[in-house]
């Protein structure tokens, strides 16, 4: 295994999964409280009547003026500086014209790159008043990464937090999208090991002090399937029931794990019935 050292951000030798160090364990909780920062900034602003396209704008604006640059743009010729996924798109969503309307829901996904290190976190936003079905997926939603983190700790396997997010969605009648994972990063994007949002307890890698990774899960009310538009890049579900999404990066510490992209006003889920409707600033 790869450890704790400072050679260029290319791809390594498959197999290899980077360890890193206190230096490192620094740089990601600037770029990962960076990325909770952009998206608390968004909370005020999600509203009826918004555009996609001012939401990226929002984002642009805000890593400019913040000294950072949001990894998706120009990444593998995708043009823009967040992905908005409304209602049935799964993620990936490109911002555009249409504004949100009244009870849509829409996972808002951001990675600001900081002094070479990615911060990659998402969250879902109500739009006004939400159904009381698309409240229950954001919930649980919100519920399977928070019980992915929770299995998060030296010694354990990729498989538990699987099995954990697996189990919680399953319970509750949802069903985990296959296609997607998430996945190491660090001065990478996207890196090694990808984390499955399903699976069995002792199964793929073994967790070790020093890996950074996001868990991502995505949750569908209807069946698991997604299919890609012809943008290339918008994944919807294949039978247009609602689909929620929460990221975190994270790592493994020598105790259990740290979360980097905690956001610092509590608005991580900004929804969250336990908060009230969320108000800041
Ligand atoms: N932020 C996404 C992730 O969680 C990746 C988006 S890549 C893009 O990994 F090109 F679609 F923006
Ligand atoms: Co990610
Ligand atoms: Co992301």
């Amino acid at each position: 295994m790869t450890q704790t050292g400072t050679e260029a951000p290319t791809r390594r030798q498959p197999g290899t999964i980077k360890l890193h160090g206190p230096e490192a364990f620094a740089a990601m909780r600037k770029a990962g409280q960076l990325t909770a920062r952009a998206l608390d900034m968004l909370v005020d602003f999600v509203k009826p009547g918004i555009t996609t396209d001012a939401i990226d704008r929002l984002v642009f604006d805000f890593a400019m003026d913040h000294g950072a640059y949001p990894a998706t743009l120009y990444y593998r010729g995708y043009m823009r500086s967040c992905c908005t996924s409304i209602n049935h798109v799964v993620c990936h969503g490109i911002p555009g014209e249409k504004p949100l309307k009244d009870g849509d829901i829409v996972n808002i996904d951001v990675t600001l790159v900081v002094d070479g290190w990615h911060g990659d976190s998402s969250r879902m936003y109500g739009v006004g008043e939400v159904p009381r079905r698309a409240m229950r997926l954001m919930e649980v939603t919100y519920e399977c990464l928070e019980k992915g983190i929770q299995a998060v700790k030296p010694g354990a396997t990729t498989g538990h937090i699987g099995a954990a997010i697996q189990r919680h969605a399953e319970a509750e009648r949802c069903s985990v999208v296959r296609d997607f994972c998430g996945h190491g990063l660090g001065q990478l994007f996207h890196d090694e090991p990808n984390i499955l949002h399903y699976g069995r307890a002792g199964e793929g890698v073994e967790l070790k002090p020093g890996m950074f990774f996001t868990i991502e899960p995505m949750i569908n009310l209807g069946r698991p399937h997604v299919k890609i538009l012809a943008d290339g890049w918008t994944a919807v579900t294949r039978d247009r029931s609602l689909s929620a999404q929460f990221e975190h990066t994270i790592a493994v510490t020598e105790t259990g794990v740290e979360v980097f992209t905690r956001s610092p006003a509590g608005l991580d889920f900004p929804d969250n019935p336990a908060f009230g409707k969320a108000v800041i600033g």
